[in-house]
């Protein structure tokens, strides 16, 4: 066998996330024939720049797909009283079919409150322990975005997965927790790594599969990674000169691969989308549409 440089394909999460719009604003026209309109109300609190360009994002996209939407900019000074009660307001509006809360909070507010108290049917991020629960069981709604994201990029690349290795990098509960399960949901064999993993590089490198979310800067390097492994990165970092990049050193690791996902443009795109079409199902639960 000759051993060589491997050429990778790029995952386009921007042009995947695309089409998957563009079936939902078609699902979309469809219900407002009906008289139905999604509405998606975003709530971001403080000013955290990388939050205010996410929720930019979802507000953008909601136009581009016909969805209502209201943002709800609330100040650093927040108090849990104030914004638990904006909740309870969402939950009991009809034309408001999902709630978001835009994480992380001010330290001084819980986001486990928010995230309880948000209608279940209303929480499009599929963050409540109800949801979470679902999930776990394989009976639910709601996908969570970014690791229902994450499995339309991997199916995209035509690789069957069924019985290959897995390896998540991150145990968050809004990615590397969720992601694992959806992978086992597919007959994939999971192994989950955090930041007390001893031999890191060892487990990374059997990875068929590697997922990468844990936030660090360019940390994946090629020697971490399988042969031909389907590399997919979450993170959303600066590297030294602030420029945006991922957890994944993209310039080493794409000649090993065989796909790999660029930051930006990769899984971000598609995180957006799959909020979108949570929001088309919460319209449709919410108006007895099947
Ligand atoms: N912060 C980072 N990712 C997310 C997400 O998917 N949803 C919310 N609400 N906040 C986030």
């Amino acid at each position: 066998m000759i051993r060589g440089k491997m050429m990778s394909q790029i995952i386009d999460g921007k042009a995947i996330s695309k089409k998957v719009k563009s079936q939902i604003a078609e699902e979309t026209a469809v219900l407002k024939a009906k008289g139905v309109t999604p509405g998606l109300a975003v709530i971001i609190v403080g000013d955290d720049p990388a939050s205010q360009v996410y929720v930019r994002n979802k507000e953008k996209a909601c136009e581009e797909v016909g969805f209502y939407s209201e943002k709800f900019a609330l100040s650093q000074n927040t108090t849990q009283q104030e914004l638990n009660s904006l909740i309870k307001e969402l939950n009991a509006r009809k034309e408001i079919n999902g709630i978001l809360c835009q994480l992380p909070l001010p330290s001084h507010l819980d986001d486990k409150e928010v995230i309880n108290l948000i209608d279940p049917i209303k929480d499009v991020d599929a963050f409540h322990p109800v949801n979470v629960g679902a999930i776990t069981i394989g009976d639910y709604n709601f996908l969570p975005c970014t690791p229902a994201g994450v499995m339309e990029l991997i199916h995209s690349t035509g690789v069957d997965v069924a019985g290959k290795k897995a390896v998540v990098m991150g145990r968050s509960n809004i990615v590397g927790k969720p992601m694992a399960m959806l992978l086992l949901h597919e007959n994939v064999t999971v192994e989950i790594t955090h930041s007390k993993t001893r031999n890191l590089a060892e487990i990374t490198s059997q990875a068929d599969i590697l997922v990468a979310a844990i936030g660090k800067a360019k940390f994946v390097t090629a020697d971490m990674v399988k042969d031909g492994a389907v590399v997919i990165d979450v993170g959303m970092d600066r590297d030294e000169n602030g420029k945006l990049c991922g957890d994944v050193d993209f310039e080493s690791v794409k000649d090993k691969c065989s796909f790999i996902t660029p930051v930006p443009g990769g899984v971000g795109p598609m995180t957006i989308s799959m909020l979108m079409r949570n929001t088309l199902t919460a319209a449709k639960i919410q108006n007895n549409i099947v």
